[in-house]
């Protein structure tokens, strides 16, 4: 399939994806983001730790925005597989090579949906004894969200659909697109 990067609507498996949130809307506010967390660790130097596949692009996007000294890192947990519903449970399938005892930590995840991965990451990383940890994620359902969890810096609430491009996948496509598309109900 030839992708149109700025296409209105786009056919997957015979379903319709219309543009949730388009790519100038998305730089507009990662670039916030980025002067917002800029300004919050200013005189630190924070370790940015991306959650493989998902945040790549946002994570790019988001450092190439940050005017402070940082550093990265990555980790990769177990994904929906081809599903558009959570499995519920969580694995973690690539670790940190970083040591991040006494750094400050900010977790980048592409979406928080029921809040599973975010809950475990939490736990996963506060074991390693930082001095902090906070979570940027592009996208939040609140909808979907069962865990108690605090989200310190949200990029954009969305309703409760499920959603490709700009890093997320459906069946492991669609990573490329430029915009966020949602599944039409
Ligand atoms: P959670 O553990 O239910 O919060 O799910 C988080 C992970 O599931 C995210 O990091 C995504 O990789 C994936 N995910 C959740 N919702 C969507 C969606 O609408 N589209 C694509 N991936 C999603
Ligand atoms: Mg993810």
């Amino acid at each position: 399939m030839t992708l149109k990067f700025d296409a209105k609507e786009i056919q997957v498996n015979g379903e319709t994806f219309e543009i949730l949130i388009d790519e100038q809307s998305i730089q507009k506010r990662v670039t916030e983001l980025g002067d917002e967390i800029s300004n919050d660790y200013k005189g630190k130097i924070p370790i940015f730790i991306g959650v493989l596949n998902g945040s790549v692009i946002f994570f790019a996007d988001l450092i190439r925005n940050i005017s402070i000294d940082c550093e990265v890192d990555f980790l990769k947990l177990s994904s929906y597989g081809d599903s558009k519903i959570s499995s519920g449970n969580v694995k973690l399938i690539k670790e940190l090579n970083a040591d991040i005892k006494g750094r400050d930590v900010i977790i980048v995840e592409d979406i928080v949906d029921t809040g599973l991965s975010i809950v475990y990451m939490r736990g996963l990383i506060q074991s390693q004894n930082p001095s902090s940890i906070k979570i940027v994620t592009l996208l939040h359902k609140p909808e979907a969200t069962k865990y108690d969890i605090k989200l310190d810096y949200i990029g954009f609430k969305i309703p409760n659909k499920f959603v490709i491009g700009y890093g997320l996948d459906h069946t492991q496509k669609y990573r490329n697109l430029r915009s966020i598309y949602a599944l039409k109900s």
